[in-house]
């Protein structure tokens, strides 16, 4: 089993952006947080980070075929991307978005997601224990999808 984690926009500057909102955990703890989930599950787990949006397409054009299972955090793009929605519609794997802060709980602009009316769960506002969850989360759906 393969998952992809995308990390959208600014995410490679976690533990230095605004820490009250992102916490102090820095990108490299949450690439351990990421790897360490996958030796846990015994699954495949590749993480990779953007902060252009075709490119972002090209990795999820690419994982088509080759990935089962899809966490996506857009970052800023989860606002505006319709191209990244479509993208992930394209290559039809399960989905699940991921947001570090309560992006519920912020401002007016932050309430639309793109890419919410595409995947399977929403996970918002754990801090980086978020991408763990989703992790689980996918890896007992794609087995239970498996065992039909
Ligand atoms: C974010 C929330 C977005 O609104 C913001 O633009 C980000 C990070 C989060 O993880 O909480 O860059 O996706």
């Amino acid at each position: 089993m393969k998952i992809l984690v995308i990390n959208g926009p600014n995410i490679n500057m976690l533990g230095i952006r605004e820490p009250g909102i992102y916490g102090t955990q820095d990108y490299m703890s949450l690439r351990k947080l990421i790897e360490d989930t996958g030796v846990e599950c015994d699954i495949n787990v590749e993480e990779y980070q953007s902060n252009h949006e075709g490119d972002i397409v090209d990795k999820i054009q690419h994982a088509y075929g080759r990935v089962d299972g899809i966490v996506i955090n857009p970052a800023a793009y989860t606002h505006t991307s319709v191209a990244i929605l479509d993208a992930l519609k394209a290559v039809g794997i399960p989905t699940v978005e991921v947001h570090i802060s309560n992006v519920s709980a912020r401002e007016d602009f932050r309430q639309i997601s793109y890419v919410r009316q595409y995947c399977v769960k929403t996970i918002s506002g754990l801090g980086i224990e978020g991408y763990r969850q989703a992790i689980l989360y996918l890896k007992d759906l794609i087995e239970f999808k498996r065992s039909k």
